[in-house]
């Protein structure tokens, strides 16, 4: 019988300080989450330094939590998985410092983790990954199209070439003075409006894959100024409807026109956006009528930063046989298809 594999993950890469341990790349034995929402809110987004202050305060009371919380030790960790990038520079490197301590204190290997690979391997921890497989990767800093022919091997077939979808959500979200962050209040007002307002879809060329969202963020904002000058006042649930549809029609037409030509097995949605409710229900409707085709929707508290996801991506590399040395940094600017 082959020994089971426990990796304790760790995740600082923006304002959630969290460590999880993970059985087998699979199962969540403890899953710790420290978010720091309520001290960036006042600011209206994530202000750095307040960040890596609260990362350095609350990550040793998280590893311990989430040690308790699996009854387990150190003793029994086969290897340390951190988030070595990318994301806000001074958070990421209280997480591989203290990664590093932790490993290097109780002799374990230690892996670095992309925070992307991560959010795509949180649906490992609902549902076996079957290659072929493409991955909708939609978060606050990141909207891509990853391609994976087998475990480890991420190919980007498309990315923003501006804002990232979450960014937009919380720019609009701004706008129409909503609270940070701003997805899940967008969100809740799309569901109560109608989407009466037409407002720009970039497709691209015909043939990529790529997005963008900073003209459809423009038009948002230029909607509600001009409003404003002529003394009027547009509902925001019909704004937030309008804007809502827009993004998730280029999302899910160019997932579905992805999926298909590249044949994949499965569809696996991936990051903090993957909470929203109509981009799953419009999945769900557009993927539940194609045959061949698996969709997979994490839960919400896998959608957003967690250490379960990092914990399960770092089994892989570690199952590769990869191996982080001491001099690890943090790297904002790493690279998912050479990590
Ligand atoms: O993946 P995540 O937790 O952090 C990053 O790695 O960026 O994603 C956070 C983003 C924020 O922009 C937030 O507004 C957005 O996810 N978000 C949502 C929803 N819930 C969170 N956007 C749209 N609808 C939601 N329900
Ligand atoms: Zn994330």
């Amino acid at each position: 019988m082959s020994k089971d594999t426990f990796i304790l993950g760790m995740e600082t890469s923006c304002d959630e300080t969290a460590v999880a341990i993970v059985k087998n790349g699979k199962e969540i034995l403890s899953n710790v989450v420290a978010s720091q929402i309520e001290s960036h809110k006042r600011f209206g987004g994530v202000v750095p330094e307040i960040a890596s202050r609260h990362h350095v305060e609350q990550i040793t009371i998280v590893i311990e939590e989430a040690l308790s919380r699996a009854g387990m030790t150190m003793k029994e960790m086969d290897a340390v998985a951190v988030t070595e990038g990318p994301g806000l520079v001074g958070a990421l490197l209280i997480g591989v410092n203290a990664a590093k301590a932790l490993a290097f204190a109780h002799g374990l290997p230690l892996i670095g983790v992309h925070h992307i690979a991560g959010h795509i391997y949180a649906n490992r921890l609902v549902t076996e990954m079957k290659f072929p497989l493409l991955s909708l990767v939609v978060s606050g800093g990141h909207t891509e199209l990853v391609y994976m022919k087998e475990h480890g091997s991420y190919e980007v077939i498309g990315e923003t070439r501006d804002d990232a979808a979450g960014e937009a959500y919380d720019k609009v979200a701004r706008t129409l003075s909503l609270p940070y962050p701003g997805g899940p209040h967008i969100d809740r007002l799309a569901a109560e409006g109608n989407p009466e307002i037409n407002l720009p879809r970039a497709w691209l060329e015909a043939d990529s894959f790529d997005f963008s969202f900073s003209g459809l963020k423009s038009a948002v904002i230029n909607t509600v100024h001009n409003a404003e000058q002529r003394g009027e006042k547009i509902a925001p649930e019909t704004l937030a409807a309008s804007f809502q549809e827009s993004v998730i029609d280029v999302l899910v037409t160019k997932t579905l026109k992805a999926a298909k030509q590249y044949e994949v097995e499965q569809v696996l949605l991936a990051g903090g956006v993957a909470a929203n409710r109509g981009l799953r229900s419009r999945l769900e409707t557009e993927f539940g009528s194609l045959e061949g085709i698996e969709l997979v929707i994490p839960p919400l508290s896998l959608c957003t930063d967690n250490a379960a996801m990092i914990a399960a991506a770092g089994t892989i590399e570690f199952e590769k046989g990869k191996r982080g040395s001491m001099a690890m940094n943090a790297n904002p600017g790493l690279d998912i298809e050479n990590f």
